[in-house]
């Protein structure tokens, strides 16, 4: 699997990275180690979690994903060779959702107990919090990386001027930046005006932020739940617009001349962009998973690019119409 840049970090990290949301809830502990081993056989070597992942499944209060995630590096000695990813500041038990410095420092001592790891290769603020003030978000994050206990920083659902606030500050403090993002992104472009309760989705000057000042682009939920490649799983609400019913048939098209599944098309598309953009995976079958790599092999031929491209797209370049 080759590997795209984490913004200035002078570091690269596998460019598909494997969610393991629902490892330990939904997904049983033997499937959810057999999905790791086989993203690891892949070459992938970038996994991404949160404090938080899953206790609002049903049956499952205590985070399960950190603590398998933990125990799979220990069991497999991989530790080393593995970027972990951990997010904290929504809300769960008795946490309340907030970036607030006490909370930052807790939540990453229990993110470590869980994992049974002394660092945290890349921290994201999972939310924005408008009633702490960034430059104290900021000096916290930057304690943690002086202490060692977390490597690089990253920002997960906050708006595009929030963002560049805080790395505005961060660069006039001497302190850390955030060197990547993670929001809601995929191939169909959502109604404007949808809510999707907290997550939030990409946006142009989101996007041209990343493109301007080097951030990595990690989009979530790539897939849109599989949408583009199964029946049973329809256009979710939000996202039901006349260009998508467009954009999926282009999905369906090119799909079926390179035999592939829908979804890996979505994501080729994702790793085909210029900014470097690493899509962050949800599988609950090794079939999904094999499917989903295959995006790593796929190449796009000029006519199918414009084609995909053509019909909408994030931080669209004007001039490839023109080429
Ligand atoms: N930062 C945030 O706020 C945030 C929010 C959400 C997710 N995330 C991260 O992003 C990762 C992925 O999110 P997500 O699970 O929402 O991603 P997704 O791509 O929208 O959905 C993944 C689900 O889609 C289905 N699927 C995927 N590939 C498929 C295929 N080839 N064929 C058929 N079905 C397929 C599977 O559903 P079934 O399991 O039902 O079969 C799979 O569990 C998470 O693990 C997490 O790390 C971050």
């Amino acid at each position: 699997m080759d590997t795209t840049p984490l913004g200035r970090t002078g570091e690269s990290v596998s460019e598909l990275c494997l969610g393991p949301m629902y490892f330990g809830s939904r997904v049983d502990r033997e499937t959810s180690f057999e999905l790791l081993d086989r993203y690891y056989e892949a070459g992938g070597r970038f996994l991404d979690t949160a404090n938080i992942y899953a206790t609002w499944v049903d049956g499952y209060d205590e985070p399960e994903s950190e603590p398998l995630v933990g125990e799979w590096l220990a069991e497999r000695g991989v530790r080393d060779e593995m970027t972990v990813a951990t997010k904290l500041g929504f809300g769960y038990q008795e946490v309340p959702a907030s970036l607030d410095p006490d909370l930052i420092h807790q939540e990453i001592d229990r993110s470590l107990d869980r994992m049974g790891i002394d660092t945290i290769d890349l921290l994201y603020a999972h939310v924005d919090d408008p009633d702490t003030p960034q430059t104290d978000v900021m000096a916290a994050f930057g304690e943690a990386v002086d202490a060692g206990t977390v490597r690089h920083l990253g920002a997960s659902n906050v708006p595009a001027w929030r963002i560049a606030r805080a790395n505005r500050i961060a660069a006039e403090r001497g302190l850390p930046r955030f060197e990547c993002v993670q929001p809601r992104f995929s191939y169909l472009i959502p109604d404007r005006d949808a809510g999707f309760e907290g997550q939030l989705p990409t946006t142009d000057e989101l996007v041209d932020y990343c493109d301007q000042h080097d951030l990595t682009l990690l989009p979530y939920s790539p897939t849109l739940q599989g949408c583009y490649g199964r029946d049973d799983r329809p256009v979710p609400e939000g996202y039901v617009r006349s260009e998508n019913r467009l954009k999926l048939r282009a999905i369906e098209d090119v799909a079926e001349r390179k035999g592939v599944n829908g979804n890996a098309v979505a994501l080729a598309w994702m790793l085909d962009r210029d900014q470097p953009t690493i899509p962050v995976l949800g599988v609950s079958t090794l079939e999904q998973l094999d499917q989903n790599l295959a995006a790593a092999d796929l190449s796009f031929t000029d006519a199918e690019r414009r084609r995909l491209n053509g019909i909408e797209s994030y931080g669209f370049d004007q001039w490839d119409m023109r080429d």
